[in-house]
């Protein structure tokens, strides 16, 4: 996730405009920032490395001449958060500059092909591969306007993108696309503007025009025009005026991060299926040769571990020790070695428990993978091979949207070991393969069908004093999330234990209409789990099941249900049924009035041991 800005303005200078817009989008992402503005048939360009404060006070972001301009503030995919690599990005010519938000997944072929035509890179992003193709399509049609030459360019290229381009020899126009990340215009008195989001322009005007998936827009002095990308057919749509506050648009009308960030998650979801093969296949060869395996990480991300050592094992016939990153020295500083893979998991890639227990096991020369959403992060650069979890930046202080990407990701990794170790036979991997490209879809009728419930659930059993969370097999790990989130954001006493393991001493606290909450996945685990809940059923608890819609067995013994679509795997099961457990935990914080983004007590990165 990244943010975009440009505008197109009558009299006044681009370029301070487009760098007090970026600020507010620094939610988007931080790592880079930059903006190019074209005057007298020239582009100037500035960019550099960190914050914006940062960068301003070195270089001066102001300074640029001309009225027409785009701009970019980085959440760092693909290439470090380097200097080379912040946007805007250029061809060989330097007449071509584009800002781009999303992630090129044919970029590493079109990169290849352009090397070969004589193209030179400077980055390691995948946004560069735009502009020199423009420029290469420029070179074979160089009759036609540039709206079309970029319009030709997009059609070669796949995934994610909210690109915004100039070219010096036809000053006055800016060229948008979209598809799939988020683009939506701002119309002024004084200008035009585009962004990735409404507060980049709010102060500026309220009156806002949604750009759709497949479209292309062309911003000149008079004004706008949308086409379609395919079929060139000229779209006509109105702005529409938004009512909203500054403090409201940052989080998309929401009222606040978590939930936007549950919201997100069928985007992030569908982003982690962008991932570049190439490193998912490395982290799997390394998995496959490894003797033994340690998973690695704290809170949250340490409970995607936990789900993915049931994966691992189920799927790949792996066994892996999940670990707590603030145990690891404790209890395996002394025998890791060099026969011993660490995969790591971290959102922030800086937990100080995480960074130690890794460095340990470097010394003692065992091998470091990691997963994280911080690209640049401490992890990533003491790590053999990381992947980037692809989320975007994470506000709310309480994991929601991290949480799935990195399920994701895991199950990928997987399901690719299970292939490379013949565990599996190839038609239950398809089936997989399918199930999880479904995700984001299940993932979307969950967050729209079940709010409305949740928050119905949350105030019903608002007044409980405790309450338990259960859940058996690759459902436990579920369980802890959703414990987890309960306690961070409505401070709830809650206890979490494996079903089974309730009958051993977590059982003799149920009395009368105490909560239990069962993750109740369909697979072979169910009739057991069902035996569970009688046994608290003839305690007194209320059940509160987390259950598949078509699970009747299971919704006629619960006292209360949240429900998932039905046939999902249950080696997939933790990211649609952690779904309910967010917005429940959600809701039972705005019941006591605490704000959900701002625990007390917590830290969004924990960077002290
Ligand atoms: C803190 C955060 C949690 C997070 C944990 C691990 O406790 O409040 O949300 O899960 O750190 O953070 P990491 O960045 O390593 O995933």
């Amino acid at each position: 996730m990244c943010g975009i800005f440009g505008c197109f303005l009558k009299n006044e200078n681009a370029a301070p405009l487009i760098h007090s817009a970026l600020k507010r989008l620094e939610y988007r992402g931080y790592d880079s920032v930059g903006i190019a503005t074209i005057s007298n048939g020239t582009i100037f360009l500035k960019k550099g490395q960190g914050k914006i404060d940062e960068v301003h006070k070195n270089i001066n972001l102001n300074d640029l001449p001309g009225n027409i301009g785009i701009g970019h503030t980085r959440w760092a995919t693909h290439g470090a958060p380097l200097q080379v690599n912040s946007h805007p990005h250029s061809d060989c010519t330097g007449k071509i500059t584009v800002v781009h938000n999303g992630i090129i997944e044919n970029f590493n072929d079109l990169k290849i092909e352009l090397q070969n035509l004589g193209h030179t890179f400077t980055s390691k992003t995948d946004t560069e591969v735009i502009p020199h193709l423009i420029e290469e399509t420029l070179k074979n049609k160089p009759d036609l306007p540039f709206e079309e030459v970029v319009q030709e360019t997009l059609k070669r290229l796949e995934g994610s993108y909210a690109i915004a381009t100039i070219f010096s020899q036809e000053p006055n126009k800016i060229v948008c696309a979209r598809n799939e990340s988020p683009l939506v215009l701002g119309i002024g008195d004084n200008g035009i503007y585009f962004a990735s989001d409404i507060p980049a322009f709010l102060p500026l005007t309220t009156r806002a025009l949604h750009i759709d998936n497949g479209e292309l827009v062309i911003l000149t002095a008079d004004g706008y025009k949308i086409k379609n990308i395919q079929t060139n057919q000229t779209i006509e749509r109105l702005p529409e005026t938004v009512d909203w506050t500054s403090d409201m648009a940052v989080k998309d009308g929401y009222p606040h991060f978590m939930i936007k960030e549950i919201h997100e998650q069928p985007e992030t979801l569908r982003n982690t299926f962008r991932l570049q093969e190439h490193y998912l296949d490395l982290m799997s060869t390394f998995l496959d040769r490894a003797t033994e395996i340690f998973l690695v990480a704290c809170g949250t991300s340490y409970h995607a571990c936990l789900a993915a050592s049931y994966m691992f094992s189920k799927l790949a016939f792996l066994p892996t020790y999940p670990v707590y990153a603030s145990e690891f020295i404790e209890q395996y500083g002394k025998s890791v070695n060099i026969d011993s893979t660490i995969l790591a998991v971290s959102q922030s890639g800086e937990t100080a428990d995480t960074i130690a227990a890794v460095a340990t096991a470097q010394q003692r020369a065992a091998t470091i993978l990691s997963l994280t959403n911080t690209i640049g992060s401490t992890l990533t650069r003491i790590s053999r091979v990381y992947i980037g979890t692809q989320a975007g930046p994470e506000i709310s202080v309480a994991a929601t949207k991290t949480f799935t990407s990195q399920l994701s990701v895991l199950a990928q990794l997987a399901l690719r070991l299970a292939k490379k170790r013949g565990k599996v036979s190839q038609s239950e991997i398809d089936i997989l393969d399918a199930q999880l490209e479904k995700l984001p879809d299940i993932v979307d009728t969950i967050v729209k069908t079940q709010q409305e419930k949740a928050k119905q659930i949350a105030h019903k059993y608002a007044n409980s004093k405790l309450l338990f969370f259960l859940g058996k097999g690759i459902s436990t790990a579920t369980a802890f999330e959703g414990r987890l989130k309960l306690l961070e954001v409505a401070y709830i006493p809650s206890v979490v234990f494996p079903a089974g393991e309730s009958k051993h001493g977590p059982i003799s606290l149920i009395e009368q209409d105490l909560p239990v909450i069962f993750v109740c996945q369909k697979d072979d685990t169910h009739k057991t789990v069902i035996s569970n809940i009688m046994e608290m059923k003839a305690r007194g608890a209320k059940i509160i099941a987390i259950t598949e819609e078509d699970d009747h067995e299971i919704k006629n013994l619960a006292d209360d249900y949240l429900e998932v679509p039905k046939n999902i795997p249950s080696i997939l099961s933790p990211i649609p049924f952690v779904i309910p457990l967010q917005l429940l935990a959600y809701h039972m914080a705005l019941e006591f009035n605490h704000n959900p983004d701002t625990p007390r007590n917590l830290a969004k990165s924990v960077t002290v041991r």
